[in-house]
């Protein structure tokens, strides 16, 4: 076991004697979707009969000859089936008793809204698919995507998966150069983006951002632009590779074929950190990703014909697309989008939100539930949040403590909550609770979702039994997992498959009690969780070795009361070159310049050396206990012993290198 997640194991040792227990309500149990506990054996014991089951609930053009074709790691799910995503999540509904049902609700921060029907959503959606091929997209054509919560965003993904040209989508938090390496490496040829964003009264100024990463993507033909902040962002549209969304739609048809896909082609290819190396593209298809997301969607929120669901994740980020677009979407239920901030213009928007819709299934990450704990429950009190079903967190760990205060002061003792892990890889919520069968402990993820297998192993594909920390690793195929990473298929073999002979490893540290119940302990490696969000401390620690006064740099994520991590950077700066808090900020904005402001260190902490071993590499465990001020660990293998303790000293002398 790495040195993080031996750490990680420390302060979780406290939380596995967690005893708390909150079965669901013979209520809640009764109407619930799922409330057979033989769904796990029926599918364990028929894997391919179980998802086939599910996969019939969707249309397709022509039916899988074959569930399941597994040569790990190489999976085909529904061999032969055709059908189309954007199809089945808008105009089968758009032809139904669901015509005019609300297929989105989106709420704009200034407090502008717009709901779109399913008929609006099937029309708005042909429009734009109309204006891509006009544009010259084609199947197979990637499109790039940057753009803030705004409708259209979602329209425009819908209308790439309609004519098949695969969308990749960066979070519009992303610099310029981030998206122009993105752009790149999915030889993007088209881009949609916006004038700008709200977020806190501001705004994102994403197609000045755009035009930066456009002057050096060689392969981007042509740019939409969606008008969303008007005269609050200065932007340039260049003639004949610029155009304005509503100019281009309103001479567009509304009528528009689908195409037809097969279950294996790529439905959308979206970035996300690993340890080393630049951003991976993950490959999602058409056919098992969506039957994995609807499913999951279906069973684990216990989605009703009515109900209001809201996902309060950013489309940019693999939980808007499966659990805000294409899930809720395939099974024709209402999802709400939100454009802007938590506290804007105060501390009570969500929860307002939440009243003025009546939504009943409300998902958010525990990142949010920290600082909503921390602004006082008097923010949540001030409004009827009578509605809320079921209530979910994704994204990292929820401490006990978080998890306790969202079942008291958001679900009212009243929700059952399902903590839901899983990845930009998986695709798909692979363990969780289901809420009408599982009684549910505070700060653990319960158990895998049925057809799931999980295991946690230690470093020799042996079990490590209950209490004790190992490996998470995932020992059969789900049909939302991912098929490659885009253009570099060795490095899917590579990074998630050679650890374990036909297993999954999932770079994640976890437990199992006695009643067979996961508890994720975090990465084990170093891969940071920043307010949920995924960042390497490789890209980090490039970006500030990219600045001219920096010599060498090591990057750690620390302990973060509502961040999960925070980003402490450990940085020796060239010959010559004076240490100054002037330069600490810099390099904060320099690294907020080539990746974006979610990647801001929180410390930048400048040292006349970093610890090594004899070896040379840096010992990045020993700077995380200087960082979250423990006793040094084991240093016998360092080249230098005593360069350890006089950071540490240096590190609390200058106080936390702020
Ligand atoms: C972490 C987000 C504990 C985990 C959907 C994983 C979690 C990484 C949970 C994936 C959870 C996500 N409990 N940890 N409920 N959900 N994680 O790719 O470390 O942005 O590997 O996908 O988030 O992050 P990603």
């Amino acid at each position: 076991m790495s040195d993080k997640a031996a750490t990680a194991q420390e302060s979780l040792e406290a939380l596995l004697k967690e005893a708390r227990s909150f079965p669901p309500s013979e209520e809640f149990r009764r109407q619930a979707n799922v409330s057979d506990p033989m769904i796990y054996e029926a599918a364990r014991q028929d894997l391919e009969g179980f998802w086939a089951e599910e996969a019939k609930r969707l249309d397709w053009f022509q039916t899988w000859s074959k569930v399941l074709e597994w040569n790990a790691p190489w999976a085909k799910w529904f061999v032969d089936g055709k059908l189309n995503a954007t199809y089945n999540c808008v105009d089968r509904h758009a032809k139904s008793f669901r015509r005019n049902k609300a297929a989105i609700i989106w709420e704009g921060e200034p407090g502008d809204s717009r709901t779109l029907t399913f008929e609006a959503l099937e029309r708005e959606v042909n429009r734009f698919a109309n204006v891509l091929k006009s544009l010259g997209a084609k199947k197979g054509d990637r499109v790039a995507i940057y753009m803030g919560m705004v409708p259209e965003l979602a329209i425009a993904m819908l209308a790439c998966a309609k004519i098949g040209a695969p969308h990749s989508v960066v979070f519009g938090g992303f610099s310029a150069e981030s998206l122009r390496e993105r752009i790149n490496d999915a030889q993007a040829k088209i881009l949609i983006t916006c004038d700008g964003g709200w977020r806190r009264g501001g705004v994102v100024p994403l197609k000045a951002n755009a035009d930066e990463a456009l002057t050096g993507t060689p392969t981007i033909e042509k740019v939409v632009v969606v008008e969303r902040v008007g005269k609050a962002a200065q932007i340039a549209m260049k003639p004949g590779r610029d155009y304005w969304w509503h100019e281009l739609v309103a001479n567009a048809s509304d009528q528009c074929d689908p195409e037809p896909m097969d279950a294996e082609d790529m439905l959308y290819i979206l970035y996300t950190s690993g340890t080393t190396g630049k951003p991976k593209g993950v490959v999602h298809t058409t056919g098992g990703y969506l039957v994995g997301t609807s499913t999951t969607h279906r069973m684990i929120f216990d989605i009703k014909e009515d109900d209001v669901y809201w996902c309060t994740a950013d489309i940019g980020w693999v939980t808007g697309h499966s659990y805000i677009v294409y899930g809720p979407l395939a099974n024709g239920c209402t999802t709400v989008m939100y454009e802007g901030s938590p506290d804007y213009p105060d501390r009570g928007r969500f929860w307002s939100i939440v009243a003025k819709y009546r939504v009943n299934i409300f998902y958010t990450a525990p990142t949010a539930i920290r600082s909503f704990m921390r602004w006082g429950t008097e923010w949540p009190a001030k409004y009827d949040l009578s509605s809320l079903r079921v209530i979910g967190t994704v994204g990292e760990p929820i401490n006990p403590e978080a998890w306790i205060w969202y079942h008291q002061n958001i679900g009212r003792e009243r929700c059952p909550i399902v903590d839901t892990w899983w990845q930009t890889e998986t695709g798909m919520i692979l363990i969780t609770p289901l809420p009408g069968l599982t009684a549910t402990k505070p700060g653990s993820a319960t158990q895998p979702f049925p057809g799931v297998e999980a295991e946690v192993l230690d470093g020799k594909d042996r079990s490590v039994g209950p209490g004790a920390g190992g490996y998470l690793v995932l020992s059969k195929p789900w049909p939302a997992m991912f098929r490659t990473i885009y253009g570099d298929p060795d490095r899917y073999v590579r990074q998630y498959w050679s650890q374990y002979d036909g297993k999954y490893f999932t770079g994640d540290g976890a437990k199992v009690d006695e009643d067979g119940y996961f508890w994720l302990l975090g990465r084990v490696d170093d891969v940071m969780n920043v307010a949920g969000h995924r960042i390497s401390t490789y890209e980090v620690e490039s970006a500030l070795v990219d600045h001219p006064a920096v010599a060498e740099a090591a990057v750690i994520g620390k302990t973060h009361e509502v961040k999960g991590q925070g980003i402490a950077g450990f940085v020796t700066l060239k010959e010559g070159i004076r240490a100054s808090a002037k330069l600490k900020d810099e390099l904060k904005q320099h690294v907020v310049k080539k990746i974006g402001p979610i990647a801001r260190p929180d410390d930048i902490f400048f040292t006349s050396e970093l610890p090594k071993t004899r070896s040379a590499k840096i010992m990045r465990r020993l700077l995380r206990d200087i960082a979250e001020g423990r006793v040094l660990g084991d240093t016998t293998t360092l080249a230098d012993p005593a360069v350890t303790s006089r950071l540490k000293r240096q590190y609390e002398e200058e106080g936390k290198g702020d």
